[in-house]
């Protein structure tokens, strides 16, 4: 079983992020979910609270997980590709999220999910290693590393 350094995590500053994050914001809900959601990073509202998806997009997403019937502290986790905000939430760059992919593989393991949902084209890109237009593959069952992985257009973009 892989553990997730949280100590080490939140003391991180393998990329430049560190320097004008408030709270490294690390991932919320069940730590052993059959199901994972993947974001971008971290906004304005995740930087203060430490909690992903805490601002608008996070209610949007709440909402739209309650009504389908999900159970958000028991049956997922949530996480980011980077943990640390972007300047002006900024797209993170291709050095950042590189740079955090180590914590985000160790999240992945540690979760252990059988499904895992990328919300957004840098999710995507992060994960998938490529870049894709989300029209074409949003919806669209990929498989990755054993695990069955869907992409959905980010609620900020609904
Ligand atoms: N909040 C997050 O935590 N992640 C996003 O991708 C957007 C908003
Ligand atoms: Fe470390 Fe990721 Fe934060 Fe960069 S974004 S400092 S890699 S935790």
């Amino acid at each position: 079983m892989t553990t997730f350094d949280l100590d080490a995590c939140l003391r991180c500053s393998a990329c430049e992020l560190a320097a004008t994050r408030h709270k490294v914001v690390v991932g919320r809900g069940n730590p052993v979910a059959p199901l994972m959601l993947i974001g971008e990073a971290p906004g304005a509202q995740e930087d203060q609270s430490g909690m992903p998806f805490t601002g608008r997009s996070g209610q949007t997403l709440d909402r739209l997980l309650n009504e389908a019937g999900f159970n958000i502290e028991q049956d997922l986790y949530i996480c980011n590709a980077v943990k640390c905000r972007p300047p002006n939430n900024r797209r993170p760059k291709k050095n950042e999220l590189a740079a955090c992919r180590r914590w985000l593989d160790i999240q992945i393991s540690a979760v252990n999910p059988a499904v895992i949902v990328l919300i957004g084209a840098t999710a995507v890109q992060a994960v998938l290693e490529k870049k894709a237009a989300m029209t074409e593959v949003r919806g669209q069952w990929q498989t990755w590393q054993g695990r069955s992985v869907m992409p959905i257009f980010h609620p900020a973009y609904l």
